[in-house]
C-alpha cells in the first residue's frame, strides 16, 4: 500500500511556471478527481478530531470550501465560508490580509460562529500564512476558539505555519514541498 506522502504526491500535479515564471503551482484538482486519494486526505484530516465536539469547520474560499465541506459532514460540524469582500449578503466582520504582492480583505458572517465555539480552519495549502492568519483573526474576533488549522499543503520556506501558532493555534498539514 502506498503510504500517505506518495498518494499525495502522485495526485498533486504540479505547474512550473504558473502563474508565474519561477513559481511552481500545486494544483489539488487532481487530487480531488482522484477518489480514494480525496478520501485519503479528508480522513487524514479528520482522524485528530474523531470523537470530539466540533461545532464548525471554517473554510477558506475557495478551495478551503471543498475540504471543509467533506470535513463537516464527517466530523458532524456547521461549516462556515470565509469569502473574498463583497460575496457574503448578510452583516460581517472584515479583515485585511497579506498577499504576497499587496493586500485583500476577506469577511465572515458576523452570526456564523458563536463564542465559545470550538472551530476547525481549513485551506488548500499554507505559503507565508497571511490568508490563514486573516482567518484565524476574524474567527477569533467574534470569539470562537480555533482548535486546530490543517491544510494539504505546507511550503515551509515561507514561514506560514510559525504565524499561525502564535495566535495559540496548532497547524496540522499532510504534505510539505521545500524549496517553493
Ligand atoms: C492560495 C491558497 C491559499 C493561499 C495561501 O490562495 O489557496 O488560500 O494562497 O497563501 P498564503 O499562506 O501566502 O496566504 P489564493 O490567494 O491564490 O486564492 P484562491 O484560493 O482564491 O485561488
Ligand atoms: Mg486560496
Amino acid at each position: 500500500p502506498m503510504t500517505l506522502t506518495e498518494t499525495l504526491e502522485a495526485a498533486i500535479r504540479s505547474i512550473p511556471d504558473y502563474p508565474k515564471p519561477g513559481i511552481v503551482f500545486r494544483d489539488i484538482t487532481t487530487l480531488l478527481g482522484n477518489a480514494s486519494a480525496f478520501r485519503r486526505a479528508i480522513d487524514e484530516l479528520v482522524h485528530p478530531y474523531a470523537g470530539t465536539k466540533i461545532d464548525k469547520i471554517a473554510g477558506v474560499e475557495a478551495r478551503g470550501f471543498i475540504l471543509g465541506g467533506a470535513m463537516s459532514h464527517q466530523l458532524s460540524a456547521g461549516f462556515v465560508p470565509i469569502r473574498k469582500k463583497g460575496k457574503l449578503p448578510h452583516e460581517t466582520v472584515r479583515i485585511a490580509y497579506s498577499l504576497e504582492y499587496g493586500v485583500d480583505e476577506m469577511e465572515m458572517h458576523k452570526d456564523a460562529v458563536k463564542a465559545g465555539e470550538k472551530v476547525i480552519l481549513v485551506d488548500d495549502l499554507i505559503a507565508t500564512g497571511g490568508t490563514a492568519e486573516g482567518a484565524v483573526k476574524l474567527l477569533q474576533q467574534m470569539g470562537a476558539e480555533v482548535v486546530a488549522s490543517c491544510f494539504v499543503i505546507d511550503l515551509p520556506d515561507l514561514g506560514g505555519r510559525r504565524k499561525i501558532e502564535a495566535l495559540g493555534v496548532p497547524v496540522r498539514t499532510l504534505i510539505e514541498f521545500e524549496g517553493d
